[in-house]
């Protein structure tokens, strides 16, 4: 096998509504290695859960349109869902966005626990229990949570328990949508550097952590994938993406950061002026065109993802001249 855990190429998924199609996933090409942890980062609504969902569970109206996504070599795009049911929570896993909204006030954490890897066939035993006791510890957090109501725990305590539950059966990859973004600073840190730790430890391979918040990324991720209007428009190790960006959009985010400790000389595009445009039905042209200050006739048509260098690919046509004016 190869040492990718996933391979993307030229993947697209959209949501066909009754005006036509939301392209929120749009000829995506990544890979993601044993161990790396990929952050996925963008503005809100550019497609990052898309993405996930779309590697999960494509419930209407999002629908596989093409492409190949291959995950512990497997091709999951175009398995029988029974096949792919196995898969979860075993091999691949998804703390969902939102995930906290999931807690019922009237259920203990321990009902909530069971009902949910019932979901997926699995019996919360004696030996189990046992099991997400061990690995509760592991998250700080004492067996004695079991036995409480989700609002006597704070959010960071229970994204913390999803973490736990979502990893118990220690799969090869989690793909993790927002879990940081409804808690506080330390909290954040926090959850992010347990998911990093779960990493560290073996209990997940590798990992998608997507966030809108570039600053985590840059603690935790081994490689960063930045996506504009549903297209990927860089991807490359972290300190490349934060020190070396080299698309106009990448620029901007990074330029808005100051807690990385980056600054540009150049502020043109500071605080990003204009919005990402509407999905629905969008045409061809790199989709950033309408806020990019290097734009040009050429950017009517759509740009191809190259090589910066082996690991750093962008989707510019004038990358090149975007020079990286960045100082530490
Ligand atoms: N069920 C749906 N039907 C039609 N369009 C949808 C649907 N769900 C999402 N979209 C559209 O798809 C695009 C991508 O949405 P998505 O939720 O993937 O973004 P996101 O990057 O996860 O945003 P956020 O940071 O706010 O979570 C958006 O334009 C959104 O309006
Ligand atoms: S392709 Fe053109 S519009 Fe798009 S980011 Fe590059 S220079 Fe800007
Ligand atoms: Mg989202």
């Amino acid at each position: 096998m190869s040492e990718n855990i996933l391979e993307v190429k030229n993947l697209r998924a959209y949501y066909k509504v009754l005006k036509g199609e939301v392209k929120a996933v749009d000829d995506l090409t990544f890979n993601v290695r044993k161990g790396e942890i990929l952050g996925v980062a963008g503005e809100s609504g550019c497609g990052k859960s898309t993405l996930a969902n779309t590697l999960i569970s494509r419930k209407p109206p999002l629908h596989y349109i093409s492409g190949e996504v291959r995950l512990l070599g497997k091709d999951i795009m175009h398995m029988p869902s029974e096949q792919f049911r196995k898969m979860r929570f075993r091999n691949i896993s998804l703390i969902p966005q939102y995930a906290l909204d999931a807690f019922s006030p009237t259920r203990r954490i321990k009902q909530f626990i069971s009902d949910l890897v019932r979901d997926h066939g699995i019996k919360a035993d004696q030996k189990f229990m046992a099991k997400v006791v061990d690995r509760l510890r592991l998250v700080n957090l004492d067996e004695s949570v079991l036995d409480r109501y989700s609002i006597e725990l704070s959010g960071g305590m229970k994204q913390r328990i999803i973490l736990t539950i979502s990893t118990i059966l220690d799969p090869e990859f989690l793909i993790a949508d927002e879990i940081t973004s409804a808690l506080d600073v330390s909290s954040q840190r926090y959850v992010a550097t347990m998911l990093a730790n779960f990493r560290d430890e073996g209990i997940i391979g590798s990992a998608m952590f997507i966030t809108h918040d570039l600053s985590i990324l840059y603690q935790i991720a081994d490689k960063i994938l930045i996506m504009y209007a549903g297209n990927l428009v860089e991807i490359g190790p972290t300190d490349e993406i934060i020190k070396n960006p080299r698309h106009p959009y990448t620029r901007a985010l990074i330029a808005s950061l100051p807690q990385v400790g980056i600054q540009y000389k150049d502020h043109r595009l500071e605080g990003i002026e204009g919005t990402p445009p509407a999905l629905l039905n969008i045409g061809e042209g790199c989709r950033f065109r309408f806020r990019c200050p290097y734009m040009s006739a050429k950017c009517e048509g759509s740009p191809a993802l190259e090589n910066v260098s082996l690991d750093h690919q962008v989707s510019c046509w004038y990358w090149k001249e975007v020079e990286s004016d960045v100082s530490a």
